[in-house]
């Protein structure tokens, strides 16, 4: 699999060559297949879409709101960083985090350009995010996660600097090839032919859909879906994808226990079941009379 040193090559290219093939499509007509609104490329500086390697727009499902604080992970160049000033406005706040420095230098310089103050860019990778517990609102993502081998961390770090009930939008590229099977990101790295150029250029460390909506669940979110596919595609095995997740609170987070408690086939053997209620019946009929109301909390 491709360490970070060969993403940050890839990666250090596209911003100092934006106008050359990788093999994958970006700039402004990407952008616009996607449906980025006119709104939004009349707004930021031509220059910055240039870059826009966007695999789909997770601005369609984004529910984000003026003061929110947005975290965009895997920035690039920043244009998604740009939107998201768009809709939080001078009141909110938006960080970027891309490991990548001349892409870092790239986005500061944008954010510059456009004359907005409101945007800070992280140097860093998204397994370890340089933010506060709980401090942001919505956390937005375009075509990056797929590139971390460990999932697992990425969405952990996504789940302990959302805010509870924090939103994430996100869109990726997922793997399509049914003939893979549940080859996961470990295993599909010992069976693509150059694994080093294919993580970096968004194919080799794809998961199935329904892998990734697993693993988005088991981090803690609710209300995980895959919004819809787009036309965007790295090989014949990939295709992009939008999703949107929510961070559970701590009611939710209760709920979720006793429902799937509840789910089990046979609940009755929990430890606290018992075949006859014999201590709430006797504090019943102690207490009971035709005028009291009695309610057996729990
Ligand atoms: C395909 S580009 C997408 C850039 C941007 N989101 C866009 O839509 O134009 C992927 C970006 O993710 C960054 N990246 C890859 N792995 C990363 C990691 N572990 N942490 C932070 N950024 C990462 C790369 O440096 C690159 O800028």
């Amino acid at each position: 699999m491709a360490d970070n040193k060969q993403i940050i090559e890839l990666y250090t290219d596209l911003a100092e060559n934006p106008k050359k093939n990788f093999g994958w499509d970006k700039g402004l007509d990407n952008a616009k297949a996607h449906d980025y609104k006119s709104e939004w490329i009349e707004k930021i500086p031509s220059k910055v879409w240039e870059y826009c390697a966007a695999v789909g727009n997770p601005f369609k499902d984004a529910d984000i709101q003026e003061g929110n604080t947005v975290l965009d992970l895997g920035c690039g160049a920043g244009v998604d960083v740009l939107v998201a000033s768009i809709f939080v406005g001078k009141v909110g706040k938006v960080y970027g985090l891309d490991i990548t420095p001349k892409m870092v230098e790239l986005a500061i310089s944008h954010a510059k350009l456009m004359g907005v103050d409101n945007v800070e860019i992280l140097e860093g990778s998204f397994e370890n995010i340089d933010l506060e517990d709980e401090s942001v609102d919505v956390i937005t993502s375009n075509g990056a996660i797929n590139l971390t081998l460990c999932k697992e961390s990425v969405f952990a770090e996504i789940y302990r600097v959302l805010k509870p009930q924090g939103k994430i939008f996100f869109a990726d590229m997922i793997d399509t090839s049914i003939d893979e099977g549940l080859c996961c990101s470990m295993e599909k790295s010992s069976c693509c032919d150059n694994v080093e150029e294919d993580w970096a250029n968004c194919v080799a460390g794809t998961m199935r859909k329904d892998e990734l909506i697993e693993l988005i669940k088991k981090s803690g979110f609710i209300n995980v879906e895959c919004t819809g596919h787009t036309h965007y595609t790295t090989a014949d095995t990939t295709k992009g994808a939008n999703f949107k997740a929510v961070k559970t609170s701590s009611v939710d987070k209760r709920k979720l226990h006793w429902d799937s408690l509840y789910q089990e086939p046979d609940y009755t053997q929990v430890l606290w079941h018992q075949n006859f209620p014999s201590k709430s019946l006797d504090l019943i009929y102690k207490y009971s009379s035709k005028d009291k109301a009695i309610i057996d909390v729990g």
